[in-house]
């Protein structure tokens, strides 16, 4: 019989209330690189309304894999923050995961004071600046870095640590062919491609051992030219199953760099997008070139479902499904297809309460519209418009 998706479970040594999780959404409320009363708020929002975990996004590894200067670099100085705030959610019976990465070629490197790194030196569409080819010596450096913030993370409390190997960012670069092209051994092949993402799992691991879930967001398609595609990411995921070192894989997909629509689905926000730039990358975005980058997908209930499914079938450890979950129906039917776990951003950011709601049998489904009008509010606190919009009726 299918899992109740409401009932507690177990995410390896962890049991988590419920198989809902609150997906990683940039929050945009650590001007100073610290931890807020607002950043501990909108995670008790959705710890209040009933999802099992919450997931802090994100927690860079160091200061060049910030996307930009407001995010929170772990270490001794963030380390008081990070622990109130996830005594905060525990105080809800929710439980705390930290999305930890390096954004790579997704950085800032100007808003960061430092250039950014990536798999192979390329122009940066975000700085103007050229991204610098990452050096072995960066990648010890970087790996070093992925164990020194679990271990703080796993100090502070948190109980779940998602590595972030999707999107583009640093590890995600390194899997893509078309932003790989270098002729050491973390190019060229696939398995030299996954090399940073396995020694990265196993590094974090190591340190942590079961003092908390160690888990993994992957693409099933990075859904460009150049990206890992499903047949090779479903290489990967099973080279990291075989690993062993991970105790589930949350299945995204896209590309913040390349194409961040194929993550989202539904409406294209360009003009709101374009206004929250500064002012090189928004006239760029209103050339045809910036406009093929913010490509449109018509938006679907589960989008991910059948690429998922590929993944379900071929690999044995826990799953979380993600892409545009909002219904009952469709959480239901992900525990009956064998996920472990759903996963949801923008129907949380709408109804941080929909968990509750759910379970209560108030609501069969989220109302979010995916108008995706809380992307670009990722630089001025992220939240729903729509929300907004209604409240000030
Ligand atoms: C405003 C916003 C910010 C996001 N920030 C992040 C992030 O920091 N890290 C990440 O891995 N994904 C991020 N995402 C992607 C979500 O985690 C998720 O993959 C995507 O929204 C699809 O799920 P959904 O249909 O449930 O919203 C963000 C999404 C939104 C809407």
């Amino acid at each position: 019989m299918a899992p109740d998706v409401f009932a507690p479970a177990r995410l390896g040594p962890v049991t988590v209330r419920n198989r809902t999780v609150k997906a990683a959404t940039f929050e945009g409320r650590t001007p100073d690189g610290e931890v807020t009363d607002e950043l501990i708020d909108y995670h008790l929002a959705v710890a209040e309304g009933g999802v099992g975990l919450t997931t802090v996004a994100y927690l860079a590894v160091t200061a060049e894999g910030r996307t930009h200067r407001e995010q929170i670099v772990v270490g001794t100085d963030t380390e008081k923050g990070l622990a109130r705030l996830a005594e905060a959610i525990h105080g809800t019976g929710a439980k705390i995961a930290g999305q930890v990465g390096h954004a790579g070629p997704v950085a800032n490197g100007r808003s960061n004071g430092v250039h950014a790194l990536s798999a192979s030196r390329m122009p940066s569409p975000l700085s103007m600046q050229m991204v610098h080819a990452a050096t072995e010596q960066d990648l010890i450096r970087i790996t070093a870095a992925y164990v020194s913030t679990a271990r703080t993370l796993v100090r502070a409390g948190f109980d779940v640590l998602e590595l972030h190997m999707a999107h583009s960012y640093l590890i995600s670069s390194f899997l893509a062919p078309g932003l790989n092209r270098r002729k050491d051994r973390y190019g060229g092949s696939l398995p030299d491609r996954a090399r940073l993402a396995r020694q990265v799992a196993r590094a974090v691991r190591e340190e942590v051992g079961d003092a908390a879930a160690v888990t993994a967001k992957v693409s099933v398609s990075d859904g460009f030219r150049g990206g890992v595609t499903t047949d090779e990411s479903l290489d990967v995921t099973a080279m990291l199953e075989d690993d062993g070192h991970l105790d589930a894989l949350q299945l995204s997909g896209g590309s913040s760099l390349m194409n961040p629509m194929y993550l989202f689905r539904g409406e294209t926000p360009t003009e709101e997008f374009a206004a929250a730039m500064p002012l090189p990358v928004r006239l760029g975005m209103r050339t045809p070139v910036g406009k093929r980058f913010l490509k449109q997908y018509e938006f679907h209930e589960a989008y991910f479902l059948d690429k998922a499914l590929r993944f379900r079938e071929r690999l044995s450890m826990p799953l979380m499904l993600l892409g545009g979950i909002n219904r009952r129906e469709t959480m239901e039917n992900a525990m009956v297809l064998g996920f472990d776990f759903v996963a949801m951003g923008r129907a949380l950011l709408r109804e941080p309460t929909l968990v509750n709601e759910l379970i209560a049998g108030r609501q069969a489904d989220g109302i979010c519209i995916h108008c995706n009008r809380c992307m670009p509010t990722i630089y001025s606190g992220t939240r729903c418009v729509v929300l907004d919009d209604s409240s000030a009726l």
